[in-house]
């Protein structure tokens, strides 16, 4: 499909079918996207996946090693990881939408460059608008700050839902930890935990069939960065960290 089609699939998309047609053409076109270099050395573009009619969307940092061999986004240790978050609370993959930042990988796992989360941007802003999910998860810095538009990191703002206007369209976007970086620091990982029962609350009763029940959160779970006492609020996750992982994620 030539650009301005599937311009004009995003802006016309609103019912199911013209959803997950639209997010189709717009992968095709997408697959062989030369905006940034990261082209240069990629395996595959990592488009995205999920259900096209979403409510709820995840949107990580970039492909890993086994993104872009895989061609989907957190197939590693943070996707399992991610998996089993979903599943505390009562969904799976196919149940939301996730999609990253960078469509391609950074080289070595780099952290995203200005210059490339620029141009790429405009590909997640048209998965946004076509999916209209009511709920985006940011997780990380990278897509915390992108979609929120503010300098404010993840240490200080994940958990606290905010509304914020993509696209012309009112959206809350709730920043979280990011998996993979949970996956080393026990009180992160307690605290992704507790923000991530917050879920289904967010996305309230309405339309919410597939979301299951809120899940009570034990009081006095420790922050980010606090001191635990050993033995305490170990992670259950036993999830070996994986060095192709991505690292700077704090
Ligand atoms: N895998 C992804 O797809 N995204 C991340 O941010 C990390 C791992």
């Amino acid at each position: 499909m030539a650009a301005g089609a599937v311009a004009e699939a995003v802006a016309a998309a609103e019912t199911a079918a013209e959803r997950a047609s639209g997010l189709a053409a717009l992968a095709d076109a997408t697959s062989s996207c030369t905006l940034c270099a990261l082209a240069e050395g990629r395996t595959q573009v990592v488009f995205g996946t999920g259900d096209p009619n979403a409510k709820l969307m995840f949107v990580g940092e970039a492909p890993g090693f086994h993104e872009d061999k895989q061609g989907y986004p957190f197939v590693g240790q943070a996707g399992k990881l991610l998996d089993e978050l979903l599943a505390g609370i009562e969904l799976t993959r196919d149940d939301v939408y996730i999609a990253n930042v960078l469509k391609c990988r950074p080289p070595g796992n780099r952290d995203p460059q200005q210059v490339e989360i620029e141009a790429c941007e405009q590909h997640l802003f048209k998965q946004v608008a076509l999916i209209e999910p009511r709920l985006i998860a940011t997780l990380g810095n990278f897509a915390t700050k992108l979609l929120s538009g503010r300098p404010d990191g993840i240490t200080k703002v994940h958990g606290e839902p905010r509304e914020s206007t993509l696209g012309g369209r009112t959206v809350t976007l709730y920043p979280l930890f990011h998996p993979a970086a949970a996956l080393y620091t026990p009180a992160m990982m307690k605290t992704l935990e507790a923000d991530f029962a917050r879920i289904p609350g967010l996305l309230g009763a309405e339309g919410t069939d597939k979301i299951g029940p809120a899940i009570e959160v034990a009081a006095g779970e420790p922050e980010a960065g606090e001191a635990i006492p050993a033995g305490v609020g170990v992670p259950s996750h036993d999830l070996a960290v994986d060095p192709d992982e991505q690292l700077d994620l704090f």
